[in-house]
């Protein structure tokens, strides 16, 4: 039996487990959503203190609400642990690790890899396994096959296996994980049949490809779309100081056009746990076939060395002010990757801040959503934008601008203000 043939009532009475590994920004989501369509959820994480926190109804993340994981903990239906053996017998095991990076810049798979072993040693016959983190195209064929063919058998037959590409945009009201389109890679038509079949449960779009390396590359291809984009108009930013133009006025100019053109704003360089970081495994996969992605690569270094160029900024407006780096006093509003977010990972505010400081200069942040920071080894704390204290540094920096940041009255308090942030 699988969800080809079953109805929700049919399932419940066959108990129907799905197994989610990795509870972050993404499994939780995935997770929930499987435990409010009526399918009991194992929700298997090996950080003791992440599951400690979901049993008590804190998400820590934002992708999740405290309201939907405690009616699914209250229901029944969602059970976190870090017991692994919780996992046999689920019909259905869903893979969301982290996929980073290493030093260098390569795939770091080592999450996914104890992962996979995770799953192939606590999977049964007639099992789905679907890879949903991000990873280089051929992550599944190559790394999960192996693994479950040489306990389950033959693919397509005695287990189905495929390729399901996250599209979390964290803060994003308009679109959530069910109304988003979910590309479905199967390693075989029947495995692809198997995976929509589940998916269809929680979203209401589905799009087959051929293969698991069709939806891997398609996932990369629109991360890296984003990175191309913003690396060309950060540098198109630079182009535009230099000979004394407006870039946001040039952008909306043409975005005018209502045909073959969106707009891209320049900013602070790319945050996040996706755009700086999934290109960079198409880019080291591209390396390895002996085919190079020039166009990536350019894009990738000119966006992680854009918070360096908005430093040099900084201390230009400070020279000109008579103020030398090493005396002066910055504000950094907003570290979060993006605006009304609380996440910190891989924000170019970050680099802003150790750069500075490694200059001599003294950083004070304000950020509604983020009370705490790491730079260097050093924690700061998110100050209170006082009157008097406005009025006594030398510089204000926008990094991130949250809407509840009343940035209009910072600019009129600061002596020089500093804006990163770009847009319509
Ligand atoms: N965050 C996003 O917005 C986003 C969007 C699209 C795709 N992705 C991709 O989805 C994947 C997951 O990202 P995330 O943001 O959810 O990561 P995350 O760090 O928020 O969560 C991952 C979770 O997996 C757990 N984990 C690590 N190793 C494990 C193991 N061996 N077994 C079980 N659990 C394990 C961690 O403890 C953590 O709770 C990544 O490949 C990422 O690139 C993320």
């Amino acid at each position: 039996m699988s969800w080809a043939d079953t109805t929700v009532d049919s399932r419940q009475n066959l108990d129907e487990r799905i197994g989610v590994v990795g509870l972050g920004y993404v499994g939780l989501p995935v997770a929930l959503a499987y435990a409010t369509h009526g399918f009991h959820v194992v929700g298997y994480d090996i950080s003791q203190t992440h599951i400690a926190a979901l049993c008590q109804g804190i998400p820590e993340v934002v992708t999740a609400t405290a309201d939907d994981l405690t009616t699914a903990l209250n229901s029944g239906w969602f059970v976190p642990t870090t017991n692994a053996q919780h996992l046999q017998g689920c019909a259905a095991l869903i893979i969301c690790v982290p996929t980073p990076l290493a030093p260098g810049g390569i795939p770091d798979l080592s999450a996914l890899q104890a992962a996979a072993s995770t799953v192939a040693e606590h999977a049964h016959p007639g099992v789905t396994v679907i890879l949903e983190s991000t990873s280089y195209p051929g992550t599944t064929r190559e790394i999960l096959l192996p693994l479950l063919e040489s306990r389950l058998g033959k693919v397509g037959v005695d287990f189905f296996l495929g390729f399901v590409p996250e599209r979390i945009d964290p803060g994003n009201k308009a679109y959530r994980l069910d109304n988003t389109p979910r590309i479905v890679g199967g390693m075989t038509p029947e495995c692809t049949r198997h995976i929509v079949a589940l998916y269809q449960q929680i979203v209401s779009d589905c799009y087959p490809v051929s293969s698991p390396e069709v939806a891997e590359t398609a996932k990369l291809l629109e991360n890296s779309f984003r990175n191309i984009n913003i690396a060309w108009v950060n540098e198109l930013l630079r182009f535009c100081q230099e000979t004394g133009l407006d870039v946001d006025e040039v952008i909306r100019a043409a975005a005018t056009k209502p045909f073959g053109y969106m707009p891209f704003w320049p900013g602070p360089g790319v945050g996040g746990e996706c755009i700086p970081v999934d290109p960079r495994y198409l880019a080291w996969r591209a390396r390895v076939v002996h085919s190079p992605l020039y166009l990536l690569e350019h894009a990738l270094d000119t966006n992680d060395w854009q918070p360096l160029y908005e430093v040099d900024q900084i201390k230009e407006i400070l020279n000109q002010a008579g103020r030398p780096i090493s005396q002066a006093l910055v504000l950094i509003i907003g570290v979060a990757y993006k605006p009304d977010v609380a996440d910190v990972r891989n924000a170019p505010a970050l680099l802003v801040i150790e750069r500075l400081q490694k200059a001599g200069a003294r950083v004070m942040y304000h950020d509604p959503y983020v009370s705490t920071i790491d730079v260097s080894g050093n924690r700061l704390r998110s100050v209170d934008l006082s009157k008097r204290l406005l009025q006594g540094v030398d510089l204000a920096v926008l990094v991130t601008a949250h809407s509840s940041v009343d940035v209009d009255h910072i600019y009129r308090l600061v002596p020089r203000f500093l804006d990163l942030t770009h847009g319509a």
